[in-house]
């Protein structure tokens, strides 16, 4: 049996075009025939299935997405076309031990989802859902079996809200994205120095001096745990103390270790301001306030950040921190922030919750239990398995890093970190977390900067190790890329408002021509390049629209490369040729346009650099602008320049 499932996996890797699923299924199993989806379509439970109502509201969701997918008015027959067979309602918070997997068996007539429970049945719909194609005979379903569960059981997505903040149909539509690729986990950091974003009624003034009116209410909040559950996703927030919390601090400075007053800050990077570990009334404070959040938030787990504490200002305090050092035998501030933590878990524990945190918060003091997100390297997360603490992967997850989905893919939490780790050290790594930092987005393009990166590192969380063919992951994304438009994500549709609002009533086909093949610069490129940037610099320039990853960069690249490969490949080499008169032609097209905006002024160097490196490549001759062109142009990259400097490497003309 195990056998079967090993070479049916191998197969599964290399699969024939049908099979546009993400994350890939644990074992898939062609059948024969194709199963028609037609106008009569319709799903229900089998008899004697669960009644649990996320199922019933699953299907209505999935009917109205089939109906969206194929453009028809479904009149559904009264033969069910997709059965549910599922056994329980599940647990009653959704708990990270719950059984996701689901058996999904397609023939000519029928599905059959078999499933413990509406986690499961509803990773099935999705994957049932993606299986659908318009084919020579209409839409279908292949025949399969697919066997499926998770080999994570932690899949999250972290969202920053605080520096730039979200609205509830930004974080809705991103729920239904991370529920399509069967992510579980929705890490809603809602405080930083930027911004409070919680509504609490026993501190009022977090949010109304710590927000700018820009936070949700506890109803919106109960709105999107409900709305999470009822995609299979739990919901963590993340209270970010002692450190990251000047926003706190504006409307309660007595919980800071240094006097105040305090402002919101505008800029971004590590600041000073934390809570005073010393101090007894910001224990009771944080009871109060952790109690009132655990009673909106049922997730078993509780975040309290805790990452970047510089300790200036505790070092810097005369007032109560050094006779408490000396009172407990502190000698630095890494004993004293591993004290606060002790207190903050004692309080999360007293709320029935599990406390989490950035690796910061690794230290021999605290119990067991606690869970250690790794950020500044995998190596975090393999120590915290060693000393017997739970873990998830988020390094090398970090989707402000500007990666490509290649390279995300890759990175596994049980990568060569954990190679040393014994098996039940390795079982203490639960799964990772994608991560969204706000500094450089709005709620225009933070679509654009997740998806469908995202979906990569879902199959990574959620697929067999064996999964890795990355050309196989990227023929998928694309498929994947346009359901994710259809589920209602931006990232492609306010792409084109972005560059529309860019060009006015010019058109945008030239402007297109050049972001297409443009990305944007990680935070530290955008960093060196405009120090300023601040909470209120609009985010609405060539470099905001620009794509990572850009998807034509990455399919140029593989006809250079099948062109080195063969150069007599006739076909190619046309191909290559046309693209690159198109960026050639491209500057005096985009010209008029520049001059005439001034938001549009820092697209000029870009522009005349993509036009001169395509000409040399076309003349067959390389050049010092080639090499320019591969590093940073301002606050973007060229991706294409890579490709362009192997062709124009070759000498040959085009
Ligand atoms: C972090 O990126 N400071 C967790």
């Amino acid at each position: 049996m195990l056998r079967t499932a090993v070479v049916l996996l191998f197969a599964a890797t290399a699969l024939p075009a049908q099979w546009n699923v993400m994350p890939m299924p644990s074992s898939i199993q062609a059948g024969q025939g194709r199963l028609t989806i037609g106008q009569e379509f319709s799903a229900g439970p089998d008899t004697g299935s669960s009644a649990d109502p996320r199922l019933s509201r699953a299907i209505d969701r999935m009917s109205r997405r089939i109906a969206k997918l194929t453009g028809m008015t479904l009149h559904e027959g009264s033969q069910k076309i997709l059965l549910l067979q599922v056994q329980g309602g599940g647990q009653a918070v959704q708990s990270l031990d719950e059984d996701e997997s689901y058996r999904l068996t397609v023939d000519s007539r029928q599905a059959v989802i078999a499933a413990a429970n509406p986690l499961g049945a509803m990773h099935g719909m999705e994957t049932f859902y993606q299986l659908i194609a318009n084919a020579a005979d209409g839409w279908g379903v292949p025949a399969v079996t697919i066997d499926d569960r998770p080999r994570f059981a932690w899949r999250g997505l972290m969202m920053d809200v605080s520096r730039h903040f979200m609205p509830l149909e930004v974080i809705r539509r991103n729920l239904d994205g991370m529920a399509a690729v069967k992510l579980n986990v929705f890490h809603w950091h809602l405080s930083d120095d930027q911004g409070f974003r919680m509504e609490s009624k026993r501190f009022p003034k977090l949010q109304q001096q710590g927000s700018d009116g820009q936070f949700y209410t506890q109803d919106e909040v109960r709105g999107i745990v409900e709305y999470a559950r009822d995609r299979g996703i739990r919901v963590v927030p993340e209270f970010d103390i002692p450190g990251h919390s000047t926003s706190w601090l504006v409307g309660y400075p007595e919980l800071a270790a240094g006097p105040g007053p305090y402002q919101i800050l505008r800029t971004w990077g590590i600041t000073d301001p934390a809570m005073d570990p010393a101090r007894p009334e910001v224990y009771t404070f944080l009871d109060a306030f952790i109690g009132e959040m655990a009673s909106l938030f049922p997730d078993a787990y509780f975040h309290i950040g805790g990452d970047e504490v510089n300790g200036k200002q505790w070092a810097a305090n005369t007032a109560d921190i050094p006779g408490f050092m000396r009172l407990h035998g502190f000698k630095t501030e890494h004993d004293l922030q591993a004290y606060f933590n002790q207190q903050v878990e004692k309080i999360v524990t007293k709320y029935g919750r599990r406390m989490e945190g950035w690796d910061e918060i690794l230290n021999p003091a605290l119990p067991k239990n606690i869970v250690i997100q790794s950020w500044r390297g995998a190596k975090s997360l393999s120590d915290a398995a060693r000393q017997g603490y739970q873990g998830i992967l988020s390094s090398g997850y970090y989707l402000d890093h500007i990666e490509p989905s290649s390279k995300l893919y890759l990175v596994d939490p049980l990568g060569s970190q954990a190679d040393s780790l014994g098996k039940n050290e390795q079982a203490r790594i639960l799964g990772g977390e994608v991560c969204m930092w706000a500094e450089y987005i709005s709620e225009e393009n933070v679509d654009s900067r997740i998806w469908p990166r995202a979906a990569a590192i879902a199959e990574r969380l959620w697929s067999p190790a064996a999964v890795r063919d990355v050309s196989g992951m990227y023929r998928r994304l694309d498929v994947i890329d346009g359901e994710l438009d259809l589920i209602g994500l931006r990232h492609n549709s306010n792409y084109r408002l972005m560059l529309e609002r860019l060009a006015g009533s010019d058109g945008i086909e030239p402007l297109a021509t050049l972001a297409d093949v443009l990305e944007p610069g990680a935070l530290g490129q955008r960093h060196h390049v405009n120090p300023n940037y601040a909470q209120s610099t609009p985010l609405n320039r060539l470099v905001d629209a620009a794509r990572p990853d850009s998807a034509i960069a990455r399919h140029f690249g593989e006809l250079v490369d099948r062109f080195v490969a063969n150069p007599n490949d006739a076909a190619a080499r046309s191909e290559i040729s046309r693209w690159l008169t198109l960026w050639a032609g491209n500057n005096a097209r985009l010209q008029p346009l520049m001059e005439k905006r001034q938001i549009l002024r820092d697209a000029a160097p870009v522009s005349a650099m993509l036009a001169g490196i395509s000409a040399l490549a076309l003349a067959g001759r390389t050049g010092p602008d080639i090499q320019t062109a591969l590093k940073p142009v301002g606050e973007v990259n060229i991706a294409v320049a890579p490709a362009i400097a192997r062709l124009a490497a070759l000498g040959r003309r085009f």
